[in-house]
């Protein structure tokens, strides 16, 4: 069977699921960006710290296995949505517009905005969010540790006038 015909089942994460999103999530940390892998137990705190908050999970499952999860927040204007994952060897197969699609429909009953943030690098994600209906909205930019540029002088700046 096809699994762009396949019944997606989900299922409420808890507690007990954090090792197991956990490890989903540092594969999707190396697939969004690349970047060296956080351990597991780094993984393990944040969602720990997420699910401790205001975040609540959502594993996505096919013939029983765990083939993904989405780790949101609610918020007054509608839902953050922080983590999205499908398994690697579960993509192409639909399952990443099926379950984004029932998200919207009957898990948070057509929300007036979703908004995520897409690492830069990740233009696979970009891809996949701009096909299932979202548009870009905000850059988010940062500056990390070695402090302000200095700006460039502007051209003539210490020439005299006249
Ligand atoms: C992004 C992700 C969730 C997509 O899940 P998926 O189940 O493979 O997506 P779908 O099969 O439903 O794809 C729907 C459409 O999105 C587009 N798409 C999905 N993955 C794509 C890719 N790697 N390259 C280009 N287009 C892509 C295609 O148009 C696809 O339709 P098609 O297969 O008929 O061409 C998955 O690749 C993933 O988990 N990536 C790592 C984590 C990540 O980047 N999450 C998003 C964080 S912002």
């Amino acid at each position: 069977m096809s699994a762009k015909t396949m019944e997606i089942q989900y299922r409420c994460a808890t507690v007990s699921d954090v090792p197991l999103l956990a490890r989903m999530h540092r594969q999707s940390v190396e697939d969004e960006c690349g970047k060296p892998y956080p351990s597991l137990s780094e993984c393990e705190a944040e969602i720990e710290r997420c699910l401790g908050g205001k975040g609540e999970a959502i594993l996505f499952q096919v013939g029983g296995a765990d083939v993904g999860y989405t780790l949101f927040q609610r918020e007054p204007e509608g839902i953050f949505l922080r983590h999205f994952f499908v398994c690697r060897e579960h993509r192409r197969q639909g399952i990443g517009r099926t379950a984004i699609q029932w998200l919207i429909t009957e898990a948070w009953q057509r929300p007036a905005r979703v908004r995520l943030v897409v690492h830069v690098k990740n233009a696979a994600g970009h891809t996949f969010w701009r096909v299932v209906g979202f548009s870009d909205w905000l850059i988010d930019m940062k500056m990390e540790s070695k402090g302000v540029a200095q700006a460039p002088a502007p051209a003539d700046a210490d020439k005299p006038h006249g």
